[in-house]
């Protein structure tokens, strides 16, 4: 089963791609930024359908079959950038049918990196009932504080202990 990455920060080389990576590292799998794409806000008349969703969306669909989607905390919530692409989801389900079908079935994780030491309870919560609502199995979330550019030793033992699950979910 291929694993890919999904970066949704406002820094490619920032502290979320930091522990991205080295999630990556450890499983081995692709690693797509989000910042790379053109990807509008949700349109009601779809006016953006010329914007790299499709294309994005056709890629995910056809090469993995379990997204990790890596976001920083920003205000308490996921970035800007990830929930412009999740939104995007509505895409899928309201005039590219057929693509949300096959979204059926894949698998969803999530890691979250912020400043605070704990982050509230119900901040996955977006992420998994979106997977509950499009038919994709939850794999479970990380959330990491890091509040120098350095990713801690405990930190990337909680990434290895992440990875090992996530390699379990694969087999
Ligand atoms: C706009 C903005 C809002 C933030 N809000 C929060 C927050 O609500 N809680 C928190 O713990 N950290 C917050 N932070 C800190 C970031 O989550 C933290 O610095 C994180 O490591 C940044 O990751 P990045 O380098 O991928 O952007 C915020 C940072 C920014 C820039």
């Amino acid at each position: 089963m291929k694993t890919v990455i999904i970066l949704g920060s406002s820094r490619s080389n920032g502290n979320t791609f930091k522990i991205a990576q080295e999630l990556q590292n450890q499983l081995g799998c692709d690693l797509i930024d989000l910042k790379e794409k053109n990807i509008g806000p949700y349109d009601y008349e779809y006016l953006n359908t010329q914007d790299d969703y499709k294309n994005f969306i056709d890629h995910l669909v056809t090469h993995y079959d379990h997204w990790v989607f890596a976001t920083p905390v920003y205000w308490y919530s996921m970035s800007g950038i990830m929930k412009n692409f999740i939104d995007r989801f509505s895409d899928c389900l309201r005039v590219d049918k057929e693509t949300g079908r096959k979204i059926r079935g894949k698998k969803m994780a999530a890691i979250a990196c912020g400043y605070d030491e704990k982050v509230f309870d119900t901040y996955f919560k977006p992420f998994a009932l979106t997977a509950k609502y499009l038919g994709m199995k939850y794999s479970g979330d990380l959330y990491l504080s890091m509040q120098t550019d350095e990713l801690k030793s405990e930190s990337k033992k909680q990434i290895t202990d992440f990875a090992t699950l996530l390699k379990s979910i694969q087999d």
